[in-house]
Formats: structure tokens, sequence, C-alpha cells
């Protein structure tokens, strides 16, 4: 059994502002990391050029391009294929020269085919008129039919498939933006007015934003990115200093079915299917049983984690009690004691204050519960 540790408080309140640097503001990840703090976790980890990092379940790869500033290999794994293009795409470094370029190409392209391309995409979006005006269908299909024939417009053959992986992750970054659900939220809410805005300004210019992100990274990256599940990686060659994991809180987000649901239909990734790989979240859930789920999954995850750590290896959780109704849920102390059941032990236990995390956002209906804190925890397997 884990013997509780005593609770350390953390004090962490970088700024928003202080987020955004290199490419960690390419894409609006619900859930993501604050990079500074990855930072320092990596700092205090004593994390330089030699060691080697795990990520699993990392999302929009935000450890990623933490470690990929600092020349430390590092390999992300998700079940999203979104994730994956995102995380690729943040972390592969393009010339500037060639990136100028191929936006000019693309934005002459845009006005040489007109409305021609009007109707060559629609998603499966249930009622997507009601979340997308017509106009703005209209030229996201256009968008789409550019980037899908890259390959005709962008003659360098070194370079061709990490720009169009560029532009298809700022189509996937705009999606939201576009739509008439709420970009504030991770949920989708519609908001009162249908939107108006110009999809091809807000593209190229969000295009831009990235082009520049971009030249902030190292020219060679130590980056190995997995589309597959955390709890059974087929990592069987490597093993880890650090591994980090951060996952879906409980009955918080649904990744594939809520939060990046727009995203993946309009890049036609089949939702369902991801959605069979990931950890029960107890997503729009009301049963507090699926609780025991989210545990069992998580302790899957565990396994792998120790499996693949080395010896002298840690692994940092970073997550939350999550609430349902009246109650708070002990996910954190239920965390703790399936990491011992499959020998992790904690080792350090500390506390997070934040105005707003993941959690908070599931806001009780008892105004007594707050879960406005997060917790980082480090096991070892020793
Ligand atoms: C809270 S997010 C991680 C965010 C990340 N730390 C970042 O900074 O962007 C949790 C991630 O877990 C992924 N996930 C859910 N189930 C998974 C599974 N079985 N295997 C791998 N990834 C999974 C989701 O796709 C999502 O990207």
């Amino acid at each position: 059994m884990n013997k509780s540790k005593q609770i350390k408080a953390m004090f962490f309140n970088d700024s928003n502002k202080l987020q955004d640097y290199a490419t960690h503001s390419m894409f609006r990840y619900f859930g993501k990391l604050p990079p500074t703090l990855v930072r320092r976790i990596l700092d205090e980890n004593n994390i330089h050029k030699n060691k080697k990092v795990l990520e699993l379940m990392c999302g929009s790869g935000t450890t990623l391009v933490e470690c990929n500033i600092r020349g430390t290999s590092a390999v992300g794994v998700d079940v999203n294929p979104l994730s994956v293009l995102v995380s690729k795409v943040k972390n592969t470094y393009i010339p500037l020269n060639e990136l100028l370029a191929a936006q000019q190409s693309i934005e002459n392209e845009i006005h040489i085919i007109g409305e021609e391309q009007n109707d060559y995409f629609r998603p499966t979006t249930k009622n997507l008129d009601y979340w997308f005006t017509e106009p703005i269908q209209n030229d996201l299909s256009s968008l789409k039919y550019l980037i899908d024939n890259t390959e005709r417009f962008i003659n360098n053959e070194a370079y061709v498939q990490d720009i169009k992986d560029l532009f298809l992750v700022t189509f996937a970054s705009i999606i939201r933006k576009v739509s008439n659900a709420s970009p504030k939220t991770g949920r989708i809410f519609r908001m009162p007015e249908d939107n108006t805005c110009n999809v091809y300004e807000t593209y190229f210019k969000k295009l831009h934003t990235n082009i520049y992100s971009i030249q902030d990274l190292p020219h060679v990256n130590p980056i190995q990115l997995l589309q597959a599940d955390a709890r059974d990686t087929g990592i069987d060659d490597q093993k880890f200093d650090l591994i980090i994991n951060h996952p879906p809180y409980f009955a918080l987000y649904k990744y594939s079915s809520d939060v990046m649901r727009f995203e993946l239909e309009w890049m036609n990734f089949n939702r369902r299917q991801i959605a069979k790989n990931e950890i029960e979240d107890g997503f729009k859930t009301t049963k507090e049983e699926l609780l025991d789920v989210y545990i069992e999954d998580m302790k899957n995850v565990f396994v792998e984690a120790k499996r693949l750590l080395n010896k002298e290896g840690k692994l940092c959780v970073v997550v939350s009690d999550s609430t349902l109704r009246e109650k708070q849920l002990p996910v954190v102390s239920k965390l703790i004691e399936a990491a011992s059941e499959v020998g992790l032990n904690l080792d350090e236990h500390f506390l997070r204050e934040v105005a707003f995390t993941q959690a908070s956002y599931h806001k009780s209906a008892n105004p007594n519960i707050k879960t406005n804190e997060d917790h980082l925890m480090y096991f070892t397997g020793k």
C-alpha cells in the first residue's frame, strides 16, 4: 500500500502571456499543460541532452516541444491522430524562405480556383448548417481541396509533406474559430449569432503566425511520435528517465467526441474509431461506477509506464479530483492506490492551486466543493 506523502504546495502562477513562445500556441488544445510548468518539471528533474523522456497521452505535444528546445530525445504517444499530427508539426522546423513561398503559392491558388471547389468536401457533422454557415462551409471546402492537393503547387520534394502537414494543422486550428460554437470553452456551445468571419483571412493570418513560430525550433529534432494506446504502446527497445502522464480528467472531456469533434470531422478522421481506444473518461456521465473503469484503465497505463521506466526513472502524473453533481470524487487517492498495486511508489506529491483547471470547469452543484487544484505526483518503481 502506498504510504501517503506530505502534500507540498507548489508555487506556480506564470501568466498566459508567458506561455506564448516557440510553437506552443499553434493549436488551441483544451487541457494543455502550461509550457513553463513543463519546463520547470524538466529542469527540476535534471533533464538535459543525454536523458530520454516519454509522454504517455501527449495531447498537443507541450512536453515534446520543451524537450526539442533543449535537445532531449522524447517520444510522444496519443490515440488521437490529430494530436499526433499537431505534435509532429509543432516540432518540425522548415526554413522560412520555403514557408513564405508556400504561403504565397496557396494564397495565389485560392484566387485561381475561385468558387470551383466549394462543394469538394462536407464533413459528417450532425446539424452541420447549425454549426457552420454555408459561406463558411464553402470556403473551408475550397481550402481543404487545396491542402489535399498541396503536391500540385509545392514542387520542393524535400519539404512538401511537412508543408502539407503545417497547412493541415493550421486548417484544424481555425475550425472552432470559424464555427458557430464558442471558441472559449472545450465543450461545444452554440453562440447566439452566426459567425460572419472571413475564413481565408483567418486562415492566412494564422498560417503566417505559425510560420514564424516554427523558426524558433532547432533545425533537427529528437522527437518521435506514435499513434497508439498508452496502455500498450508497442515500444520495446527503449527505457526512459522521465515519463510524463497528463490524462483526461474524469467526467470532464471526451477528446474525440466533443472537444475536438469538429476538427476531426473536417479532417475526415474517424471519431468513433478513435473513441474505441480512449480510456474511459466518464464524459457526460452521472454514473459514479465509471470512475472504477477510469481507474482500471489508468492502472494499465501505469503498468506500461513501469515497464518503460529506467531503474532510476520517475513517472510524473498531473491530474485532479473531479466532481459529479453534489459529490467530490476521490480520483487522486484512487490513482495513488492503483499505482501502488502495480509497484509504483509515490515519491513526492505537490498541489498547485490555479485560478482555472480543466476540472474546475466542471463545476459542482455544491458551492463548497472546489476543484481548482492540480495534483502533480512523482512515482518511482523502486
Ligand atoms: C489532458 S490531454 C493531454 C494534454 C497534453 N499534456 C498537452 O499539453 O497538450 C489527454 C490526452 O489523452 C489522450 N488519450 C486518451 N486516451 C488515451 C489512450 N488510451 N492512449 C493514449 N492517449 C490517450 C487524449 O487523446 C488527449 O490528447
